[in-house]
């Protein structure tokens, strides 16, 4: 029997499933993920690994080479993962796309409707007793309608914040690597902007792009300097696209408006300045968590495995040479 190490929660359907095919071992990684430490001696010698939020280093791989023929990661994202190591030893890896598309999509425009409209600032201050009256200068906030929104990204995701961002008014400008093609512009009402115009021009600056060489770091001082200072900031992506210090800097001098951030440089730390901020939101890298949302990644990831394990084509592949 193979063996499969699981660093996830899994739902008893499917630790059900795996257990009749292969020999499990499992970290409930909701309750505390695992130091890379403690994984490399947990996960030892295994087939196959399903990865929730854990590091899987080139130590790792190369020390399981022998062994691991797949690592599912449960995310659309995969910056956790070594690929350049797995691709040297020919291990599969696989990610969970489409499933969080809509669940992260609703998460961003819930977000810039809080940093705008001041939700969370407003929810504090009734549950403590400050609503006495309604004096008409409250909590006035951001407007939405006829406003620019940048969508740093625009990928799936990026195309389903277009959406809301649309049924909203807000007129909608992008950065990718990649110009979509004009068909598509059209459909999503998105105009490609390059970097510098995005961040100058726009209300709200979204970063919604996966996290590689070329976007660690993307958003620095420099980047923040030629943002609006009423523009607000919202990162659902990854925390080291936009550099932490100089995002603290940037809302000390009050060069820009506000910032939501749901993922941080170092999680589930972050510059404790950032809590102490009215004008800032954050929250636990939520962005794909809901009731139906989350279970789909796992399903998903041990789909993976269990496409592999059964001889079949491997759906979510990442490093596509080797299927
Ligand atoms: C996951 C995510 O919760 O899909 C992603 O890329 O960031 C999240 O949906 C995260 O990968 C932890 O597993």
């Amino acid at each position: 029997m193979q063996r499969i190490y699981a660093h996830s929660w899994l739902p008893k359907d499917i630790e059900i499933e795996l257990k009749k095919r292969f020999h499990l071992k499992s970290h409930d990684a909701n309750k505390q993920i695992l130091s890379e430490k403690l994984f490399c001696i947990e996960a030892k010698g295994v087939n196959g690994i399903i990865a929730q939020g854990n590091q899987v280093s080139d130590d790792f791989i190369s020390q399981n080479k022998g062994s691991l023929k797949i690592i599912a990661n449960v995310g659309v994202g995969y910056d956790n993962i070594d690929i350049k190591s797995a691709n040297k030893h020919s291990i599969l890896v696989t990610n969970t796309p489409g499933v969080v598309d809509m669940a992260v999509a609703d998460m961003a425009m819930g977000l810039i409707l809080s940093i705008a409209r001041r939700i969370p600032e407003g929810d504090v201050f009734t549950k403590r007793g400050g609503y006495q009256g309604n004096p008409f200068p409250l909590l006035w906030g951001a407007d939405l309608a006829g406003e620019k929104i940048g969508i740093i990204g625009m990928g799936r995701i990026g195309k389903e914040l277009a959406r809301r961002a649309k049924a909203f008014n807000l007129n909608i400008v992008y950065f990718n690597r990649k110009k979509l093609n004009s068909e598509e512009e059209n459909k999503y009402c998105i105009t490609w902007n390059n970097l510098n115009e995005l961040l100058k021009s726009s209300k709200f600056v979204v970063i919604l792009c996966p996290l590689n060489e070329d976007s660690f770091n993307l958003i620095s001082s420099n980047e923040l300097e030629m943002m609006r200072n009423d523009s607000f900031i919202i990162n659902i992506a990854r925390g080291k696209i936009l550099n932490e210090k100089a995002l603290v800097d940037a809302l000390i001098s009050k060069k820009i408006a506000g910032a939501a951030l749901d993922v941080f440089e170092n999680e589930p730390y972050f510059d404790k300045r950032l809590a102490k901020m009215t004008n800032v939101i954050l929250t636990p890298h939520a962005g794909s968590a809901t009731l139906s949302t989350r279970p789909s990644m796992i399903r998903l990831a041990a789909s993976n495995i269990l496409a592999y394990f059964s001889g079949g084509k491997v759906p979510n592949l990442i490093n596509k040479d080797f299927n």
